[in-house]
């Protein structure tokens, strides 16, 4: 028997990243799931190893940027699954890590409609189908990041970006708390595929800091998306977290407790 048995799960962000091996985990654990990205042929590839798992899938090519994609998104998801148990809100589009005072306007707006408007939108649009559930009701998870709280160099949007989605997700946990819908946020730590890529747009002076930064843990080793952190994304979905709302939960061996 799966953690997630039947659950209609939607996951944002599904071409590569965390969000692909969230979705493989999900669909290993018995998940029905919606996935979206802008790559398609990278979404089709997720769609395909998720359906070896045994998962039905719908692959919706959307960038989460736009308010009618996300329309249709959910549209598509309960016009092909009736209903809605999870909302993983995962996509980010992180603009360059640069000073405070060569980060421009442009970027504020691009990290806040594919975070702050589209994690908000996504929680309106699926709310009114997860309400009211017997038993543990179902479940959002909102991915923020312990950059909102530590003040890293560099991380002036990101940080100003994903404070947001704490405050989102509090107020949510006690605004749909009594409709048995919980709502926690994740702070994840691990190297995905995108990393090396990501890091290459960076300056020296964060790519210097990224070298350590991701092992620098009491475990003292780098985090695995499919095995580290998936997991715990699995739990927050799962009815086992039914007494968990409202948590800001670090899933990064502990990084913020050595660094905080
Ligand atoms: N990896 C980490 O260590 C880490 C640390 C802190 C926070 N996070 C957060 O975790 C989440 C996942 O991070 P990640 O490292 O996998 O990121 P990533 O950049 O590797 O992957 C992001 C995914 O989102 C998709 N995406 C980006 N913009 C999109 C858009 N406009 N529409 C649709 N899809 C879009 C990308 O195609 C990709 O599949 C993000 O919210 C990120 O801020 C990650």
């Amino acid at each position: 028997m799966g953690k997630l048995d039947g659950k209609v799960c939607i996951i944002t962000g599904c071409a590569s990243g965390l969000g692909k091996q969230e979705a493989i985990r999900f669909a290993e654990e018995g998940a029905k799931l919606a996935i979206c990205s802008r790559t398609v042929a990278k979404l089709e590839e997720t769609k395909r190893i998720c359906e070896e798992r045994g998962a039905e899938v719908l692959a919706f090519p959307c960038d989460i940027q736009v308010r009618e994609q996300r329309e249709a998104f959910v549209e598509a998801t309960i016009e092909k699954f009736g209903t809605i148990d999870v909302l993983v809100n995962n996509a980010h589009n992180v603009t360059p890590l640069l000073p405070f005072l060569a980060k421009s306007l442009d970027d504020l707006e691009i990290e806040y409609k594919v975070c702050t408007e589209a994690y908000f939108h996504f929680c309106q649009l699926c709310a009114p189908y997860m309400m009211d559930k017997p038993g543990a009701g179902c479940s959002i998870i909102n991915f923020t990041s312990k950059a909102a709280f530590e003040g890293t160099p560099g991380h002036s949007v990101y940080a100003t970006i994903k404070a947001g989605v704490g405050g989102l997700t509090r107020t949510l946990a006690r605004e749909l708390g009594p409709l048995n819908i919980r709502v926690n946020s994740i702070m994840p730590g691990s190297y995905t595929d995108n990393c090396d890529a990501g890091l290459k747009l960076q300056i020296e002076e964060i790519q210097e800091w990224a070298k350590t930064a991701f092992k620098a843990n009491p475990l003292e080793r780098i985090g695995d998306p499919y095995n580290d952190v998936a997991p715990i994304v699995v739990f927050l979905a799962s009815d086992d977290s039914h007494w968990m709302t409202g948590q800001l939960v670090d899933a990064d061996g502990g990084s913020w407790f050595v660094n905080g």
